[in-house]
Formats: structure tokens, sequence, C-alpha cells
């Protein structure tokens, strides 16, 4: 019978340059000082019974069930709490301990419900395998005393049932939300008998509670129990692979019962979560087999003709004639495609290969133009190489954390546990955000500086930072001097001493008081280490890519890059984002970041493609955009991306996709853009496919198929199949080969194989032969363009500006249960805590125009307006509003702007002016013209679904 247990070694792993030599039960072992007995047990070959240890937690010491005996000791210490000495010579079994043990147990099963034949953990519970391992026979206290058993379950949470009749008070569940989540939604309420597990005033649901399951997976009996468990009872096999949402790239066991998922486990050995997991990897799974996913090819001629669900061969040679017609009446140039950061590197790969070999133009682009292109082309053009420098556990290093445009907590949850980990460990931190975001103030960590600006202010803000710090000689000159280019720095040391860029100069733009600003620059300089941790908030401004520029000039004007603890440390998006850009997937560039007008490369790939690559870089998706409106963009293939929800200006996007002639989406439900598609193209979940995502560490990660794709292909397989159709037949019988082919014609991932994966669990590339086991941490010795580019930073106002008519600017991000357009976490029970996207407004604001919280407003921009639900809160500041795009019908971006970063065209999602006013009708008038046009759409679907 499969067996989901995996080693527990009850205490967690010490590292120390010193070790200690003991014996265990007459076995000699040597560990780590710091270790405890029960730990060093496990290398003796013994394992100590234990209750309240585990080894993600710190030890607690409360059941005495681990108890050993030392000699020369008097009593019998717990084994999980008492470090290992020299010379001491333990005994793990005897008769005393025996009969301690038992009693222990009796005390706990006497308060115990009897039902674990018909209990979901049966099989699978802790207190059911120590009472066997402690050969509990009797228990002589009966079962008719005082005890819990008559208390109510707490079925509150959507994912997992608090049934505290089973439990037995081991405060696993609480140290877990305190030490791993970083939480403290938990408390242990009373004393003694009477003392019990309390979440909140009531309940789980209305508790500081996330749903990050650290609790649940702590949890050594079936008290805290997963629903899904509780319907499907325990699985029969789990296979390893990575959460598809964000882009930390957590690791999970998909625990399954056949062809159907029962739990998401994190996987201890992930690197990048280390056992843990966030709301949505955990527990948001149940989007991939939802009644609304697409499971059949169809076809139809106009977007106001019903669709007709055909066979996949059907539907592959329609697309292909159409693109084969488009390009014949408007030329080679006429179409193009979109690949996903949501689909494998593999899936990526065979897309824009698809592009430039069977439709022979660049006319690829990935949604990473509209997030983090600005990212790839600041840090390439400062640094050498297009992606963060550091691994995750980078951060138990640093010793002051810089947050800017980034809300970790919400957005890449994991990664942000681990983060407050180490601030409740005393690191220095410094938020730059116009929100006062939780990290801002939160159990036991508090920034030492919130840096409230103003949208659209990022380079005045850290020309401010390095201005400080280069004028009061806190620069780290020796390392700028033997690491970065001089002549270049001396430059940029002028522009950034001038009085402009002062602190002082700068207040006025930013609405950051200078002595803030000061005191921000003076805490990361003198930081031994310092780290800068950014998100969007920085790329979707039109200065996107200079504050990229700027982080980095921080960066190496600190000293901070190239070992642990420091680095600039962009958190990607979408789980494939890294991904997605190192594939090729950009119009000017091919896998590896090489420009296509580079012959040398061209030929490396027209001879492994065995067909000439253009020298011309293709359109952006803007630019696909306006080339649709002028009439010579005619067709596009869209994978996994649903660009109707997530880019900005939507009128002005729905006008494109409504000008071109074919366009094919892939994807796994019928998203906005499938609206307007011609053919639609059934997608593969996660769960359906093998592959490889790659995180925001540059961590490459295996993608397991669980189950067979619903619509009888995986992503990769049909685009080959569209690619033949179009005369390039593709060869390729499983994914491992597509990577064998990037590896073979990318420097940076020449020693990527899906054995090395399998190997090694990950690989950080550069993978290659100067790193064969993958680069943890780049530039350790110089950087990957050999010297440092200081590059000038001058501060330019972005054009979008406040205005009497518009008095207010608007800025979007995300929150924890939903993901991106929320094509998936829409259709998962997340809606409970987030059903609709609220706009967030100071009081202040909400009181000058008569609008109380909970009220519908119109929020209007020069380019459009919607209505929202106001939530009136102090974590605005006046003068900001803020809302998230996650459901279509709230039309978030029918009120953005098409202003963008003027090196890479990101979006200025960021800076929207706008006014907002009390409405009498709850839906704006494009909102009514999207809902009657989803009805009309809806009636053009098969009857019964696709
Ligand atoms: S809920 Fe589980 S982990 Fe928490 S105290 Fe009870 S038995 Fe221990
Ligand atoms: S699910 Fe996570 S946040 Fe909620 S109580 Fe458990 S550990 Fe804490
Ligand atoms: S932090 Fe990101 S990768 Fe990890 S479980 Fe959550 S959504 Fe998935
Ligand atoms: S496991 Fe050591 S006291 Fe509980």
């Amino acid at each position: 019978m499969y067996s989901n247990k995996v080693l527990d070694a009850g205490t967690p792993a010490r590292t120390s340059p010193t070790s200690v030599s003991l014996q265990i039960d007459g076995v000699p072992v040597t560990v780590p000082s710091g270790t405890s007995i029960m730990r060093a047990a496990i290398d003796a070959g013994v394992k100590v019974p234990k209750l309240c240890a585990t080894d993600s937690l710190e030890a607690f010491g409360s059941c005495r069930l681990c108890v050993v005996e030392v000699e020369g000791k008097k009593g019998y210490p717990a084994s999980c709490t008492t470090p290992c000495e020299p010379g001491m010579k333990v005994k793990t079994q005897s008769k005393k301990l025996a009969d301690l043990r038992r009693g222990v147990m009796e005390l706990y099963i006497s308060d115990h419900p009897l039902d674990c034949l018909t209990c979901p953990a049966n099989g699978n519970c802790e207190l059911q395998d120590m009472a066997g391992v402690v050969g509990l026979r009797e228990v002589r206290y009966g079962y008719e005393g005082e005890n819990h058993l008559v208390a109510q379950k707490d079925t509150s949470n959507p994912y997992f049932t608090f049934d505290s009749t089973k439990c037995i008070v081991c405060s696993r569940c609480v140290r877990a939300c305190e030490e791993v989540q970083g939480t403290f939604a938990l408390t242990v309420e009373g004393r003694g008998f009477g003392s019990k597990i309390a979440a909140g005033p009531t309940n789980f649901l209305d508790s500081e509670c996330v749903s990050c399951g650290a609790c649940v997976q702590a949890c050594p009996t079936a008290t805290l129990m997963e629903k899904s468990i509780v319907d499907q009872g325990q699985p029969d096999h789990a296979v390893v692979t990575t959460c598809a949402y964000c882009g930390v790239g957590c690791s999970f066991r998909a625990e399954m019962k056949g062809n159907e998922v029962v739990r998401m486990v994190p996987h201890k050995d992930g690197k990048a979560n280390h056992g843990h997991s966030c709301v949505k990897g955990r527990f948001s799974w149940g989007y991939a087999t939802h009644p609304d996913r697409v499971k059949k090819p169809m076809i139809r001629a106009k977007i106001t003709d019903p669709w007709r669900e055909v066979t996949w061969e059907v539907a592959i040679a329609h697309a292909a004639s159409e693109i084969q017609r488009i390009q014949a009446k408007y030329g080679r140039g006429s179409v193009g495609g979109i690949t996903s950061s949501r689909c494998t590197n593999e899936e990526v790969y065979v897309v824009q290969k698809l592009v430039r070999a069977a439709m022979g133009n660049n006319n690829v682009d990935t949604c990473a133009r509209v997030c983090h292109s600005p990212t790839g082309y600041g840090l390439k053009t400062t640094l050498g190489e297009s992606a963060g420098t550091q691994d995750f556990d980078s951060v138990d290093h640093t010793d002051c954390v810089i947050v800017i445009g980034a809300n970790p907590t919400d957005a890449h949850p994991v990664f942000a546990s681990r983060m407050k980990k180490r601030l409740r460990e005393g690191a220095g931190l410094i938020v730059i955000d116009p929100r006062r975001i939780d990290l801002v103030r939160m159990p036991h960590v508090q920034a030492q500086f919130h840096l409230p600006l103003q949208p659209g202010t990022n380079v005045a803000v850290l020309n401010a930072l390095a201005h400080t710090i280069v004028t009061e000689g806190l620069a780290k000159e020796d390392y700028v001097r033997a690491r970065c280019d001089v002549v270049e720095y001396e430059k940029w040391k002028a522009f950034i001493a001038l009085p402009k860029n002062s602190p002082e100069a700068m207040a006025e733009v930013t609405g950051v008081p200078a002595a803030d600003l000061r005191g921000a620059a003076r805490l990361f300089a003198n930081a031994p280490n310092g780290a800068i941790y950014y998100g969007l908030g920085v790329t979707e401004h039109s200065q996107g890519s200079t504050t990229v520029m700027a982080i980095a000039n921080l960066a190496m004007l600190t000293g901070n890059l190239g070992r642990p603890g420091v680095g600039v440390n962009p958190l990607r998006g979408q789980n494939n984002v890294q991904g997605s850009c190192d594939m090729g997937s950009f119009p000017h560039e091919l896998p590896g970041y090489r420009h296509v007008g580079d012959p040398a490369v061209r030929d490396l790939f027209a001879n492994a493609w065995g067909v000439p690559i253009d020298s011309e870089p293709g359109l952006r998706i803007p630019n696909m955009f306006d080339a649709a409106l002028d009439g010579s963009f005619k067709a596009l293939y869209v994978q996994g991306e649903d660009i109707a929800q997530s880019d900005p200006d939507t009128q002005h996007v729905l006008k494109a996709l409504e000008a071109m002639e074919c366009i094919i989406v892939q994807d796994i439900f019928m998203n906005e853009t499938a609206k307007y598609a011609h053919v639609m193209l059934p997608g593969a979940s996660f769960l359906e496919k093998d592959g490889t995502f790659t995180n925001a560490e540059r961590r490459i990660s295996r993608v397991r198929k669980v189950m067979p794709p619903l619509a009888g292909m995986g992503d990769w397989e049909v685009t080959m199949a569209l690619s033949k159709a179009l005369g390039y037949p593709m060869h390729y019988d499983h994914p491992s080969q597509i990577m064998a082919e990037i590896a073979a014609l990318t420097p940076t991932f020449t020693g990527v194989s899906y054995e090395k994966i399998d190997q090694l669990g990950s690989i950080q590339w550069p993978c290659n032969e100067a790193a064969p086991n993958g680069t943890p941490i780049m530039h350790e010795t110089e950087f990957v363009r050999g010297k440092g580019r200081f590059m000038i930073t001058e501060y330019v106002a972005t054009e979008e500006r406040t205005s009497r008519k518009f008095p207010l600017i608007l800025t979007t991000g995300r929150i924890l249960s939903q993901y991106n357009v929320g094509a998936q976490t829409r259709r998962t029970p997340n809606k409970v805590w987030h059903g609709e996207d609220v706009l967030e407004i100071h009081p202040h604001d909400a009181e000058s125009r008569g609008i109380e919280d909970g009220q519908k407003v119109s929020v209007v921009s020069r380019k459009g307006d919607t209505t929202l639900r106001a939530v009136v809160t102090e974590r605005m500041q006046p003068g900001i509003v803020y809302t998230t795009f996650h459901h279509p019908e709230s039309g978030a971006n029918v009120v953005t702007t098409e202003n963008s970063d003027w090196a890479t065209n990101c979006p200025e999602y960021k800076v929207t002016a706008v006014q907002v006013s009390k409405v009498a009708a709850p839906r704006s008038t494009w909102q009514q013209g999207f809902d009657s046009f989803a009805g009309q759409q809806e009636s053009l679907l098969p009857k019964g679904g696709g």
C-alpha cells in the first residue's frame, strides 16, 4: 500500500562548525553541535517515539513521549529538547521508558474518540502510529472521565476542517502558524486540561488565517484535516510536481487516487519552498477539473457565429489554412503568436519556434511584456544578465531588506514567510510603496521605514537614496572600483550628486519626507548585507526600465551583489515568467536573450531548424494591436494568455481583436480573448503534462503529468500539430527532447536535462560546463557583462497627470486568494475571500465625495469608466485609490491607459489619473456592454459545454 509518510527527524537540522560525538543505544554518532538527541538518534538507526515534535518546527517538549535515559543524569529528559553533549551515553529503550510512554499515550487515548476505522486520517495518523509503537493495549483510566469529545467541528474554512474532539493540544499547529507561516493566527487558550486551540474569536474563516495549510500539515492527528481527504479518502500514489501559480515555484507532492488529485502536499525537499505552501498551490487546484474546462476543439467563421465542435484534425487544419490564406493575401508578417508564462518552457519554446520557423517572421511576444520586460532590459544593461541574482535561501543571510513595488505576503506568500522569519530575527526593513502593505506592520514585523511615495516616482526615490549614500560617503568605493566600469561610475556619481537628486529636492515630487529618505539610505548602506526585492510596482511604469537600472545602481553602489544575503531580486508574477523570457519569446531575441540581428546567432538556429531566420525584430504585443487596427496584422495564435482581460486600455485591445480575421486561442477555459476567437484549441492544465517551469530564482523544476490531458493533447503537442499543418513538422516524442534541443542551442542551459533535474531536484541556470550543477548566486567574482555598468537614471515624470477632472491616481495590484486574470482561482472556493474587485479609497477622499464603505462608485479615466464597490481604508494614502483585475466584469483595465515603459513598452498599469464618484447605476455603460456581449457569446457555445 502507498505510504505518504516522509521521514520526520523530529527537530530541525543544525549547521555548526563544531560537532559532538556521543553514543545512542551503544551506537556511536557524530552530529553538528546543537543537534537534539532525537535527531541524532536517527543517525543511530533509532526513531524515538514523538508527538509534539516535528522537524519543521523548533522543539517544544510538551508531550513527554520522547523521554530517554542519559547515563549519569537524573530523570528522563525529553529527547526533542535536549541537545547532544560530548560523550553522552543515551538509552532510548528500557522497561521504565516503555512504561512512561505507555502512560502518556493512555492519557491521550482516554480523551480521544475511538473512531479510527471511520476517521479520514486512518492509516496516516501519528497518534495511531504512536499507540502502536508504544504497545498500548488498554486504557486504565476508561473513557468515561471528563473529556473534550462533544466539541463542535469548525468547518468554516473552505479547504480544511478543525475537529477539536481529536486535538491533543500538542501546539504543532500554533507553532507552524508562527514559525513557518508567520501569521500568528492560532493560540492555545486556557490552561491544563481546559487548554484548547483557538483561531480568532469565532472560527478559522473569520480569523487572521490565510489558509496556507502549514497547521494542517503539522497536525499529527485528524484534528486539522483537508476536506478533500475527508471526501475522497487517502491517496494511493503521489507524484512530485511544481505549482502552476506564482513565480515562487513551490514543489508539491500531488497525492493521487487513480487519476484524481486528492491533496497537494508541499514537498519537503522542494528547494524554493522547503515544505511550505500558500492557499493557491496547496488548495486551489480544483479548477483543473472544473466543468467549464474546454474539452473539444471548436471553430467558427465569424465571432457572431455559433461555435462548432470539430475533431483536432479539422481544427488544426482550419487554423493552418487560415494562417496560410492570410499570409498569402497580406504578407508573411501579417501573422504572429503570443506565448504564455503559465505554460512550460518547452511549450513556450515550440510556440516561438513555430512563429519563427513555420510562420517565417519574429512576431512573437510574451505576456512578460506586460509585467517584467523592464527587468530583462534593465538588468541586462547594468549587470549583463536578464535575471534575478540570488536564490530564495539568500534572504536568510540578509541584514536589511528593501521591498519596493512588491506585496510579497499577497503575491509571493511562501517567499514572504521566509522573509518575515528573517525580519523577526532582526533584519531591517524599508518598504517603498504607495500603500501601507501588510509587511509595513505585522505581528513581530515592523518596517523601520515606510516610504509612501506618489505612484510614478520610484526613480526619484531611488535617486534620492543613492544621492544620500554618495554625498554622505557611504558608498562601497572599493567594491565599485574593483567590480564596475569606473568611467561610467564617475559620470553617474557626478549626476547623482546633483542637488536636484537630493532627498530635499525629491521630497516634493515623491511626497516622502527628506528625513525618511536619508534615514532609509543610511540604514541600507550601513547594513553588512542589503538585499532589494521588487515586483510589478517597479516595472509597470513609464520609467520601469529606468527604475530597474536604478535598483542595480543602488546594489552596486553599496557592494550588495555576488554573495548570499544581498542582490537584486525581481519577484516574478506568474509561475514561468522567467522561463518564457529565457525561451526566446521576445520579438527581438532568440532563446538565451540573443538578438535576431546577430548573424552568428541566426545561423546557429537556422542550421538547427533547417530554415532561415528573419533578421528583423518582430512586433511587440502593443504593436500587434496597432498593426491590427491599421490593417496590416490579421491573425494571432495565443497560447494560455488572456490579452482581452490582462492588457491595458481594454477598449483599444478589443477593437484590435475585432479587426483581425483569425484569432486562434489555446486555453483551458473560454476566456475573454476566446470570445473574439475563430479557432478554440483546448489547453491542458499543469497536471496534464510534462515539462519544466523556471521560477524567480532561475530555478528549473519539473512539471510532471499526473493525469491524462482532458482534451487528449498536451499544449506542446497541439503546437507541433499546428506547425506540421503549416508545412514545418517538428519531431519530439516527449518534452525532454525539446529541453535537449534548448540545451544544445542555449549557452546558459547546456548542462540542463531531465535526468539532471531528476537527480538534483531542480537546477538554477546558468548550468553549463562552468557550473555543472547550476548557479544559485550570480555575479560572484565578476558581472556577466564583465564590469558592472552604472546607468544615468534621470527622473522623468509620467505624462499621466492628475487634473481637476481626474484628481486621483489609480494604482492596481493583486491579492492573495486570486491569481492574475482569475481564470483559475475564480473557479475555486477562493471566491469566499474575494468575490469581486473593489476600489480601496482613503477616508478623506471618500468623505469629500460622500462615499460610504460598500457603496458602488464610478471610476473614470481619460480612457474609460467602470463601476466598483468602495472599500474605505487607511491602507491608502489620500489622493490614491487601488483595485485589482481578477474579475473580467470589473473592467479595471478599461480605465488603464496605453502609456508604457520607454524601453520595453511594458504598460503603465500603476498610474492612471481618475475621478471617483458615487453612482446610482450598479454597472457602467462599458460593463453593460460587457454583460450583453458575454451573454451573446455564451449563447453561441455548443449546448452542454465545449
Ligand atoms: S490541532 Fe493538531 S497540531 Fe494543533 S494542537 Fe491539536 S493535535 Fe496538535
Ligand atoms: S492555515 Fe496557515 S495561516 Fe491559517 S492557521 Fe493554519 S498555519 Fe496559520
Ligand atoms: S507561493 Fe506561489 S508557487 Fe508557492 S504555493 Fe503559493 S502560488 Fe504556488
Ligand atoms: S516529542 Fe518530545 S516532548 Fe513531545
